[in-house]
């Protein structure tokens, strides 16, 4: 009796002890859980398992954001998810800080998604490494959850959406430990991001396993067929496993051979981690009884594998393969009598292995952390700052920032923050950025004094015009080595630094001074008439100004064109006398006239950095395309008094002309023909591209009169205009598909002589961006030269100049092809759909020009008539073959190229001819470029 007694006082001790572990072990592994109901209003627990959600109101305050959507299925409150507002392009992040460095994690995104929402896709990252892309169209209706596996390399981590199209979403975050013994990176390879494809329990078919199961909340989905027979067993095993006991109880067994295969896989070939897990379930299996081979895509990888082969039930098989579409996973019985069992699975995990792309440098993105603090203390409401997540420069720098890689690494080169209405002290961390070499704060509300910068510092250029600095000037400014150019005017409380230390002819400086415009010209020559819907003006000096200053700079202490800094590099926008070179006649345009035929901006056809651009029908039946400058964009005013001066004064048949435009009701409107054939990019690898592939000689013809247009450009009143956003959406193709080079917003008069030829503000599109001008901000016609080599190599390969939803190797555009092209293999880069449909020679030919254009010396590169010249000879190569094809077809065919072919006798000399020395063929390959 008393011995009875014992041993139940001792399973009612054990199993209170049990209890207890449980609930600590519960709480205490929940404590290191992050777990986020995305807009929740209060904390909540899910029942079934006890799991505490917290609301995500600390990470974005703004509840303007939420969104509830029903999901009458589920009878459920209504799920809120948290959309983000990007214009533009950018990314936003949930800076998870509960990490500890070297430690296993696992984060999970919940995009669930509701009809109410206009659909969207963005990408997902860790840290900077971008792991899945969400797409509400395809997961309508359905949950689409994100996981991936890293291991912490500090003390916290990223988990970011990064903007496609429409507002990217989440509705619940999670954070997860993960325990030591999962193993995942068994490989020692911890530098990847593990994205979870399939986590399965086999055998089962009741609930999803996961926490408290699973201490680590891994979430393991009921699944596999039951041919060959499933086992439900009870058998208890006591040795660790890195899987719950629950999820091993349960197995797929097949008496000949088991089959996992996947056909879903996605098409580009990735590296996978498979992890199978056994555990024996049948007491009568003995050593040597259930033996089987394992292949991978019908071979081989393991043979006699059997499960007690090393003295326990328990065993876990981790393996590498790589795949692409579908993966094959057999499990084939040994052929041998003493082997008396078909294979079984309890488990398996398939992980997609994405390498960890480098972050910036800790300095630089601690540093910048820092300085978005500090601004943030008196600009809390500040745009700018609001996109400002993740890290400073990868996959894209935040707004106003400049990256360069130098070293091996993204780092902060420039800051531009000119007007955007920040007030407070300068953040003085800016000091700490390494790269540090342009800072332009000017036309502020900056209080406080200029900080003080190290003398290692490499500032070459600080321009803090237009604020409320006081003080003195730090003595230490003059003495850094590289700072050549210093604009501190119009900071009326700024003591002025002695002329001795400005008086250094290493300076380009306003000497402190605050120079107003003079406005005796401005309102010269104003010719503006209206009739009915449009009338025609003479483009003359001072339509402009009237256009502009009748917009009242309300918000803004300083009109920044009120103010001529001397020796201001390249003026911004063209300066009054440029205008007078040359007059056409355009038309000014009323609002009604507009809204009439737009039907009330009823039919949205793009968008720029200007605005939105609509297409309209003019009262005499002209189609046409209406630029519509965005109500919000600063930048757009200065966009649209450069495109209206430009393209009043420039015409030419590849060069999209201006009808007109309207400036009334503070509205900037340029009104263009409609260009039937949408752009270049559309048709290459857009929607049109579907329907219709380009052939090449229409690529080849587009891409000479592109090219024909920007010679126009660079070749303009002896001086030269440089494009600055040459891509291939900028290409234009009107009804019968000739080019016309769009979009001016960013041009810029070439810099002359006595210029220092920087700019104060690097334009262009990234992947089509000039490496030189990026880093030097030496503009020159060159820069063109390069982004057309990009688009060169977008009609060759009808591929995106950069897209980082391929593989890391395939992000650029420019870094994927030049291999390629250097090794003569460039059938690899050529876009499928025209393979065996042009003439190697007239492709050899574009491909050589699209290398030496993307050189990455500017000097080495052909000038935009060199390249005309090289694409004549190409579409000549290419057309003669083609009519040598017409000649035998009795259909005959389109003439279109008969114009190019006319011209033969005619054409330019060679290009050894060419007056500038030309590298087409001539000169050797540069070493590539760390870019
Ligand atoms: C929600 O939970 C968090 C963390 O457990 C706690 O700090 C917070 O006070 C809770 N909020 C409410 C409203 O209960
Ligand atoms: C898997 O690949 C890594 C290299 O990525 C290698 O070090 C490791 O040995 C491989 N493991 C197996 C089991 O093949
Ligand atoms: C295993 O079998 C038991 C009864 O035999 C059943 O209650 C349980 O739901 C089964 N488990 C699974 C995962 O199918
Ligand atoms: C797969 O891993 C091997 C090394 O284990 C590596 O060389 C290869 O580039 C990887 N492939 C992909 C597509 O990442
Ligand atoms: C999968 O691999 C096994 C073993 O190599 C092979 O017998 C089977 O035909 C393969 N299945 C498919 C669909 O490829
Ligand atoms: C800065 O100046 C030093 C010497 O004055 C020079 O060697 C260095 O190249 C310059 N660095 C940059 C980034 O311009």
């Amino acid at each position: 009796m008393m011995e009875r007694l014992s041993i139940w006082a001792l399973v009612l001790v054990n199993l209170v002890a049990f209890c207890f572990l449980i609930l600590a072990q519960s709480s205490s592994a929940q404590k290191d859980f992050v777990s986020l109901s995305c807009c929740a209003n209060q904390n909540s627990t899910t029942d079934s398992n006890g799991i505490v959600w917290t609301t995500d109101d600390l990470y974005f305050p703004d509840r303007q954001t939420c969104h509830e959507i029903s999901r009458p299925v589920e009878n459920s409150k209504g799920i809120f998810i948290r959309t983000f507002d990007i214009t533009g392009s950018g990314k936003v992040c949930y800076h998870l800080t509960t990490v500890v460095p070297g430690q296993d994690y696992l984060v999970r995104g919940n995009f669930s998604f509701g009809d109410s929402l206009a659909l969207s896709s963005f990408g997902v990252l860790i840290g900077v490494t971008p792991i899945a892309l969400v797409s509400s169209a395809s997961s309508s209706g359905n949950d689409l959850a994100v996981e991936g596996i890293f291991r912490a390399q500090k003390g916290y981590v990223d988990f970011c959406l990064l903007k496609e199209e429409g507002n990217p979403y989440i509705s619940q975050l999670e954070l997860r430990p993960l325990s030591n013994d999962s193993d995942y990176y068994f490989n020692g390879d911890s530098r990847t991001v593990l994205k979870v494809i399939r986590r399965v329990n086999l055998g089962s078919t009741g609930e999803d396993i996961r926490y408290p199961d699973d201490p680590s909340d891994r979430i393991w989905k009921s699944g596999g067929d039951s041919i060959g027979g499933i086992i439900n067993a009870t058998t208890v095993f006591h040795g660790p496993t890195s899987v719950p006991i629950k999820v091993l109880q349960t197995a797929m067994v097949n008496p000949d051979q088991l089959v996992l295969l996947f056909n879903d896989f996605e098409k580009i070939q990735y590296n996978y981690t498979v992890f199978l897990y056994f555990l024996e379930l049948n007491n009568n299996v003995g050593v040597g009884k259930r033996v089987f081979d394992i292949y991978v895509n019908s071979e081989k990888t393991l043979s006699g594998f059997d499960i007690q082969g090393q003295g326990s039930i328990y065993r876990k098989v981790a393996m590498n393969v790589t795949a692409s579409g579908s993966l094959n996973l057999t499990l084939v019985k040994v052929s041998n009598e003493s082997v008396v069992f078909g294979p079984i699975c309890n488990a398996y995990e398939i992980l997609q292995v994405h390498s960890w792309a480098e972050e910036s440098p800790q300095g630089d993105v601690d540093a910048m952390l820092d300085v978005k603090n500090e601004l943030l203390q008196s600009n809390s409401e500040s745009e700018v700052l609001a996109t400002w997540w993740g890290d400073p420069c990868l996959p894209i720098n935040w707004q106003g920032l400049v990256c360069d890689y130098i070293k091996s690494f993204e780092v902060v080169t420039k800051i531009h923050l000119s007007s955007r209405n920040l007030s407070g002290s300068i953040p003085s961390s800016i000091a700490n950025l390494l790269y540090l070499n342009e800072v332009n704060l000017s036309y502020n509300h900056f209080t406080g004094m200029i900080p003080v910068f190290p003398t290692t510092s490499l500032l070459r250029s600080l321009d803090v015009r237009g604020n409320d600095l006081m003080g003195p000037i730090p003595e230490s400014l003059f003495s850094l080595p590289n700072l050549t150019t210093l604009y501190l005017g119009c900071n009326p409380n700024l003591i002025n630094a002695s002329p001795a230390s400005l008086n250094n002819s290493k300076f380009i400086t306003d000497y402190g001074e605050c120079i107003a415009l003079e406005s005796s010209n401005s309102k010269k020559g104003l010719v503006i008439g209206t009739v009915a819907c449009g009338s025609v003006v003479t483009i003359a000096l001072g339509i402009l100004i009237y256009c502009l200053y009748r917009r009242k700079f309300a918000f803004k202490r300083y009109d920044m064109k009120a103010y001529i800094i001397k020796k201001n590099a390249v003026s911004s926008i063209l300066s009054t006398e440029d205008f007078v070179l040359k007059s056409i006649s355009i038309q000014t345009f009323t609002l009604q006239c507009i809204e009439a035929a737009t039907q009330k901006y009823k039919t949205l056809i793009g968008e720029g950095g200007f605005g939105s651009v609509y297409r309209g029908t003019l009262p005499d039946g002209q189609e046409v395309a209406v630029k519509v400058r965005s109500a919000t964009s600063t930048q757009g005013t200065r966009e649209f008094e450069n495109e209206l001066n430009l393209l009043s004064m420039i015409r030419h048949e590849n060069l999209v002309p201006l009808l007109g435009f309207c400036c009334e009701n503070d509205q900037q409107i340029l009104v263009y023909p409609f260009m039937s054939n949408g752009s270049l990019q559309d048709r290459l690898y857009g929607e049109a591209s579907k329907r219709k592939i380009l052939d090449w000689p229409t690529r080849l013809s587009v891409a000479l009169g592109a090219a024909r247009g920007l010679t126009h450009l660079h070749t303009f009143s002896g001086r030269g205009i440089i494009h600055r956003d040459v891509k291939s959406s900028n290409i234009l193709l009107d009804q019968s598909m000739n080019a016309k080079v769009a979009d001016f917003g960013f041009s810029k008069y070439a810099p002359q002589e006595g210029d220092s030829g920087a700019s104060l503000e690097v334009r262009g599109t990234a992947g089509y961006l000039d490496p030189e001008y990026y880093s030097t901000q030496h503009l020159s016609a060159k820069s063109d030269v390069f982004s057309f080599g990009v688009v060169l190599l977008e009609i060759i390969s009808s591929r995106e100049p950069l897209n980082i939803h391929r593989p890391r190797n395939e992000w650029s555009l420019v870094e994927w092809a030049k291999p390629y092209i250097r090794e003569q293999k460039i059938e690899e880069i050529v876009d499928p759909n025209i393979k065996g449909m042009y003439h190697a020679e007239a492709m050899w030919r574009v491909v050589e020009v699209a290398l030496a254009c993307i050189e990455p010396f500017s000097a080495y590169r052909p000038s935009m008539a060199d390249i005309v010249r090289e694409l004549e000879d190409a579409l000549i190569i290419e057309n003669n073959a083609s009519e040598y094809l017409k000649s035998i077809d009795s259909f005959g065919g389109s003439n279109r190229f008969s114009i190019v072919i006319e011209k033969k006798a005619v054409l330019s000399p060679t290009r050894e001819q060419a007056a500038e020395p030309s590298p087409l063929s001539s000169q050797p390959l540069a070493p590539p470029e760390p870019r």
